[in-house]
């Protein structure tokens, strides 16, 4: 467990050039990059990012995640065992837990929001039409080498109680990402890796009681490659929040 003294020890050294200075500046720098230096990551520096996840909230602080961390060749060896899935036949048809409806059963107004972020990322920043499917296929398969990030990790939860967990790992992943923001890293949160889950079950040895939530790439973005130019909206306060206030303040 963490005390006062390793939470000292664990505090972030001088902000590099490019990391974000305050929580803000996290928010606002962070954004899914998909196009990594092959920089590497120290160990010391990705354990101190998931010490410091750690301490996210979780129900009746019971900390349900497990985090595998890859570098190098096993990382390498991951790669290959999944694009040998996505060439083959690989790819489950059905998730181990109902992540997201198929793209046809999408409703409004989420259908409309993913239309907008598959035009911006596939047709603006990549030049992908809709009907391209080889070029599409083409990009897709970079998530399964964490679009060439030094480190890829694979988060997992413990299977039950499933959906208490399952937000845990949400808080414990954004924390991540904005530790990385302030460490000058970059990072692109993966569900593409369950639609392979018996590769990485079998790779990462990943018991039964643990279920594949996503992967995170972990890394240098590379500022010169066209998908670091790409970018997302928000929908204004108003369309997801109701006050309900007795007076204005
Ligand atoms: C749970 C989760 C799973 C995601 N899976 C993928 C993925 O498999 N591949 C990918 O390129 N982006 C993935 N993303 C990134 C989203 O597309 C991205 O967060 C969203 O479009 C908003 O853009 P931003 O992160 O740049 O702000 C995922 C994000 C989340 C939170």
């Amino acid at each position: 467990m963490n005390d006062t003294t390793t939470t000292t020890k664990l505090a972030a050294p001088a902000a590099p050039a490019n990391g974000a200075a305050t929580v803000v500046e996290a928010l606002l720098t962070r954004r899914s990059v998909r196009a990594f230096l092959p920089t590497p990551v120290p160990r010391a520096e990705v354990e101190r990012l998931l010490a410091l996840a750690s301490r996210s909230a979780s129900n009746s602080n019971s900390q349900p995640w497990h985090v595998h961390v890859l570098t190098g060749e096993p990382k390498l060896r991951l790669t290959e065992a999944l694009w040998q899935a996505l060439d083959g036949e690989g790819r489950v048809a059905e998730t181990e837990y109902p992540f997201q409806p198929p793209p046809e059963e999408w409703e409004e107004p989420f259908r409309s929001r993913r239309q907008t972020f598959g035009e911006g990322l596939y047709r603006d920043t990549l030049g992908i039409e809709a009907h391209d499917a080889e070029g599409r296929l083409a990009h897709h398969r970079r998530n399964y080498d964490f679009f060439g990030a030094p480190v890829g990790l694979v988060l997992t939860v413990s299977r039950s109680p499933l959906a208490g967990a399952l937000i845990d790992a949400g808080l414990f992943l954004q924390a991540l990402m904005l530790l990385a923001r302030q460490a000058g890293l970059d990072t692109c949160p993966q569900a593409s890796f369950i639609d392979f889950y018996p590769v990485l079950r079998q790779h990462l040895k990943i018991p039964d009681d643990q279920i594949i939530v996503c992967g995170l790439a972990l890394g240098h973005a590379d500022p010169d490659h066209r998908l670091s130019r790409h970018r997302t909206a928000r929908e204004p306060v108003d369309t997801f929040t109701t006050f309900h206030s007795g007076e204005t303040v």
